[in-house]
């Protein structure tokens, strides 16, 4: 048997053809795979390549579980399916309130004339209200305690929405305070709310102690994660396909009902009525809310609780002024402080921000009864 011939040692071209082999795969690769890429800039920096972190996956897509992709798939066929249309559309309002309601009888100025377009419902927490209107009697449903601050809250307003929800010519669903009154004339909100394709659920990011940084639990995962917390205040309105996606989540809720509540963890505080349904929306469905509410609420004096307007300070030109503001405003705890939003847009047109109005003391009911029909001339 011959000797093995020993190999030759590579000569120059065949290194060189190795080298141009590798930079057109890596070329290849760099289209191809993030890996590539990452491999190839590695390599060649300076070659117009983007930084290295855009060519790393983003967060991997976690893996859902059974009864989370059954959630998804639920809530994805509601929000493709519009809902049924009925003869006579209407609007749900929903009264959260501990008793009776100290501004009735503008609601009842408000509704008057426009039977059959609306529908009024009132969850009263702590006593039974007296009725001075025809639109409130009978109206009140079947209510449970509700502690500021707790799940007993959303389970309030899950409650009036399910409720609410049984009537198929309940199109919208509104939800008010006891405080609440009305900027505009029933027409001009009916057409606001009716004629349009969102729905007005406040929802922004606040990196601070009273946003994600200090009521987020990592508890919450994986169904809820950080970069997904979001805030809002929770007076809002929706169309009929969130309020079924709402009615019927039976999977994110329970980590809000759980892992966001006053005194968790020791020192957080989380109230998940400002945090459940701008997470909940920003997660399913971030293009169908308007990222704003359409009750206006006065938080500039930053403290705990909003400027109560007293009967003095409801002038005329206190309600113009409310009415015609197009700007809306968030305050964050962190550094920022203050996001504006740009303009106050309805179906892409600029529009004044509100609807209705917070905090009202009782006393201010004759002034804004005196003022009405003239504030809400439209
Ligand atoms: C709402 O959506 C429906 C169906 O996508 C569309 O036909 C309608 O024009 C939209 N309405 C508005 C006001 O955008
Ligand atoms: C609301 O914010 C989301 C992002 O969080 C955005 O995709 C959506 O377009 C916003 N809605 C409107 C009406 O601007
Ligand atoms: C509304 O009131 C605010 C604060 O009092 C004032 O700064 C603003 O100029 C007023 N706007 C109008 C349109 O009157
Ligand atoms: C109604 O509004 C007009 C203009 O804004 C004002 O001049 C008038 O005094 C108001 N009327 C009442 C009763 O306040």
């Amino acid at each position: 048997m011959p000797a093995p011939r020993p190999r030759p040692p590579m000569k120059g071209p065949v290194w060189i053809i190795a080298l141009i082999s590798l930079i057109i795969l890596l070329l290849i690769g760099a289209y191809m795979v993030p890996l590539g890429g990452y491999l190839f800039c590695y390599f060649f920096s300076g070659l117009g390549c983007k930084s290295i972190s855009e060519w790393l996956p983003l967060t991997p897509t976690r893996e859902y579980s059974d009864a989370e992709i059954a959630a998804r798939g639920v809530i994805r066929d509601i929000l493709q399916t519009p809902p049924i249309q009925t003869k006579t559309p209407k609007i749900a309002f929903m009264f959260l309130t501990p008793g009776t309601l100290p501004f009735e009888q503008l609601w009842d100025k408000f509704f008057d004339g426009y039977e059959g377009r609306f529908s009024v419902y009132v969850h009263a927490s702590s006593e039974k209200p007296e009725h001075l209107s025809r639109y409130f009697v009978n109206r009140d449903i079947h209510s449970e305690k509700v502690v500021w601050g707790t799940n007993s809250m959303v389970d309030a307003e899950r409650r009036l929405l399910g409720l609410a929800f049984q009537d198929p010519d309940n199109q919208h669903f509104v939800l008010l305070s006891d405080s609440c009154i009305p900027l505009h004339n029933f027409g001009y909100v009916f057409n606001y709310l009716m004629n349009t394709n969102v729905s007005f659920i406040d929802c922004y990011e606040d990196l601070g102690p009273h946003g994600s940084a200090g009521r987020y639990s990592e508890h919450m995962l994986p169904e809820v994660d950080y970069k997904d917390f979001r805030k809002g205040s929770q007076w809002f309105t929706m169309k009929r396909q969130h309020a079924m996606i709402v009615i019927s989540d039976g999977h994110y809720y329970p980590k809000f009902k759980l892992y966001c509540k006053p005194g968790m963890e020791g020192d957080k505080n989380c109230y998940s009525d400002e945090h459940y349904l701008p997470t909940f929306f920003y997660m399913m469905d971030p293009g169908g809310i308007a990222n704003r509410s359409v009750t206006h609420v006065d938080w500039s004096e930053r403290k705990w609780h909003p400027k109560a307007y007293q009967a003095q300070d409801v002038t005329n030109e206190i309600l113009k002024n409310i009415t015609s503001i197009d700007e809306s405003l968030h305050f964050t705890s962190d550094e920022r402080k203050l996001l504006v939003d740009k303009a106050c847009m309805w179906n892409g047109m600029k529009r004044p921000c509100y609807l209705f109005a917070r905090k009202f003391d009782p006393e201010a009911l004759d002034t804004l009864m005196h003022h009405f029909s003239n504030y809400t001339t439209i």
